[in-house]
């Protein structure tokens, strides 16, 4: 059984991927501010495989305590981490707001740093080849009206889990990017139909990405199927040009 750490399995993308988790030899351990019926039902379905943590991402300083309390400890020993859980702070740069944007920083960037540095210290202590995935977005590669301050949140993340690669590789620790095209979650609802449209005409397959075919690329690079592939940007996109 291997233990997985996800942040935001409450709902869209991080939901559909504790599902698939869930299903094999995975545990896993999930963070977010709230539980919504969906996880409630996979905790009344898996038990204590499924382990539930509360908390606002946006406090970095208390993020620690994530790993060395009485949810992960160094007792448990941790073979991935999924950092999936962000938000959008959308608006044109002439609106930049200082305060959302730190926020959005907080959360998408700072708090998932720290969690990094406690995830390795947890890898190294167990001696695990473990593997690390930092949910980007495409919208660092092609650039979208609107979507600046968020798309640098993930264009950090990027850069963050390259060098980490680096760094870490030598002890067998992999760390990727996996870059997402526009799926249709609680993210997204916010964008009308002609903007989706906008956004779907710029794919190759005219759609949205599937969820299910993140979530399960996710699974492929936290098995030991991708063992040789670190340091990389993986697009899950539909194909966006
Ligand atoms: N949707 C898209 O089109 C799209 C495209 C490219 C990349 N992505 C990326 O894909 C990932 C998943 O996005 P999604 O579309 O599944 O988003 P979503 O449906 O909005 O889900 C976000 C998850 O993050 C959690 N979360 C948000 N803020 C949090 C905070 N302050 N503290 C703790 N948990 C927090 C939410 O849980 P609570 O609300 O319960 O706290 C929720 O479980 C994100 O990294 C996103 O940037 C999305």
């Amino acid at each position: 059984m291997k233990n997985i750490l996800i942040t935001g399995i409450s709902k869209g993308l991080g939901l559909e991927l504790a599902r698939i988790l869930l299903k094999q030899r995975y545990k896993v351990f999930g963070i977010n501010r709230t539980i919504s019926d969906e996880l409630k039902k996979l905790k009344e379905k898996y038990g204590e495989k499924l382990n539930i943590k509360m908390f606002d991402l946006t406090d970095s300083k208390k993020s620690k305590e994530l790993l060395l309390g009485d949810f992960i400890n160094l007792d448990t020993p941790l073979h991935g981490f999924v950092n999936n859980a962000a938000i959008a702070y959308d608006d044109i740069v002439t609106n930049i707001n200082y305060g959302k944007l730190e926020n959005m920083y907080k959360v998408n960037v700072f708090t998932p740093m720290i969690l990094t540095k406690y995830v390795i210290r947890n890898m190294l202590l167990h001696n695990i080849k473990g593997s690390i995935i930092h949910v980007s977005s495409i919208s660092v590669h092609t650039g979208y009206k609107g979507l600046a301050m968020y798309a640098s949140t993930k264009g950090a993340l990027e850069a963050f889990s390259k060098n980490t690669a680096r760094e870490w590789g030598i002890k067998g620790i992999r760390s990727n990017s996996l870059v997402a095209g526009f799926m249709e979650t609680s993210m997204s609802s916010k964008l009308d139909d002609e903007q989706k449209d906008r956004i779907y005409k710029r794919t190759s397959l005219k759609i949205p990405t599937d969820i299910t075919s993140v979530a399960n690329t996710i699974e492929f690079l936290l098995s030991e199927k991708s063992n040789s592939i670190t340091g990389q940007n993986i697009f899950v996109d539909s194909g966006t040009i």
